[in-house]
């Protein structure tokens, strides 16, 4: 029984959704040398076009947020008109999409972004605090420790993401999802693991979530709060460290979300039946609690117990990853009961 996935769902006064199935967001490393999404980006895009709102692969937002190779920008006006030809496509199936806004923080790495004018950029983050480890697949890359954020630094990545958002739009996105999750920039200021300032931007619930809330707020006032979605990891499991203490930095951020009137927030996570003891649980559960709108749950889940988790009210929308990856055609499939294929890391080299 999956006929609730195929609801239509009303995100707000401008967007409805044809049903409740999300691509999730996948980073492909599939753009070209300009960070420019390319013609067989647009084609695998438009393949997807039946699910309610693909969100896509995350976009970083400036060079100096990238961490891992030919991930697309939406910064020059050529990654703006790459973007437009993917959402023209898109649409063109009766699709919608949102862009992912990224930055990496203390991910990124200066060997994709420290040369020509920039040859001088610092990996910036909210603390001087190295993530441990190297991009992946390019073991030489180790991670470094960053510079600690300025007040200036702050003020111009809040205007960056702001411009990023307007860029998106220009692009022809319906709307954007601000990447807030995962351990990268937005979410290390979340976390006391990375986050060990003693000024405005750290030490307790409301410093640590200053900046984020001033990204949203940037944000919403570019492209308004019904086109303004946000990806949160309330447990931290990848890029940072949970600490006891975050749980009332997320209590507290998840309140002044909730005023905002988000299009939609989404947990990140790769698999949600971890659990984690400041949350008292699965962080699902503990987002359901803390937050009453609209809710997207993500992290393993087949089309039946996704549908089962809507029905059971734990969520009300899905994100659906690694199988989109292994089936183009996901939505159909599970509407016409066929098999669906299964996913296999091997599907990452080649944009299908
Ligand atoms: C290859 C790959 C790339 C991913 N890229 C992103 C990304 O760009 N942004 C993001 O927020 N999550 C990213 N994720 C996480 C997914 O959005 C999703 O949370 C995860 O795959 C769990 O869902 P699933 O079990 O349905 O695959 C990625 C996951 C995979 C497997």
């Amino acid at each position: 029984m999956t006929e609730n996935l195929f609801q239509t769902y009303q995100l707000n006064d401008t967007l409805s959704l044809k049903n409740r199935i999300l691509m999730a967001p996948l980073t492909r490393c599939m753009a070209d040398e300009n960070l420019v999404p390319t013609n067989a980006m647009a084609e695998y895009y438009a393949r997807r076009a039946e699910a309610g709102l693909i969100i896509s692969e995350a976009v970083i937002i400036r060079p100096d947020g990238q961490g891992y190779p030919n991930t697309p920008g939406l910064f020059s006006d050529k990654q703006i008109a790459g973007w437009k030809k993917v959402t023209d496509k898109v649409h063109q199936q009766g699709g919608k999409i949102f862009a992912q806004l990224w930055h990496t923080g203390r991910v990124a790495h200066p060997h994709f972004f420290a040369h020509g004018e920039l040859a001088n950029a610092r990996v910036l983050a909210p603390s001087a605090i190295a993530v441990e480890g190297s991009v992946p697949r390019m073991r030489e890359l180790t991670y470094q420790v960053p510079k600690a954020v300025t007040e200036n630094d702050i003020a111009k990545l809040i205007a960056d993401y702001a411009q990023a958002a307007e860029n998106a739009l220009s692009a022809g996105f319906d709307g954007v999802e601000i990447h807030g999750a995962n351990g990268y920039l937005i979410d290390q200021f979340l976390h006391y693991d990375s986050n060990r300032r003693t000024d405005n931007y750290g030490g307790n619930a409301t410093n640590m979530a200053r900046f984020p809330l001033a990204v949203v707020d940037a944000i919403i006032a570019k492209i308004g709060n019904e086109k303004t979605a946000l990806r949160v990891s309330p447990g931290a499991y990848f890029n940072v460290v949970g600490d006891d203490r975050d749980r009332q930095v997320f209590d507290y951020y998840l309140s002044e979300l909730e005023k905002r009137n988000l299009a939609f927030l989404h947990l990140g996570i790769f698999d949600d039946s971890m659990e984690f003891d400041y949350l008292d649980g699965k962080a699902s559960s503990y987002l359901r609690a803390h937050y009453h709108n609209t809710l997207v749950g993500v992290g393993g889940y087949t089309a039946e117990t996704a549908s089962a988790a809507i029905a059971d009210n734990k969520f009300d929308l899905i994100a659906i990853g690694r199988p989109f990856i292994a089936n183009p055609d996901y939505v159909n499939k599970v509407k016409n009961k066929e098999e669906l294929t299964a996913y296999s890391d091997e599907m990452l080299m080649t944009l299908v």
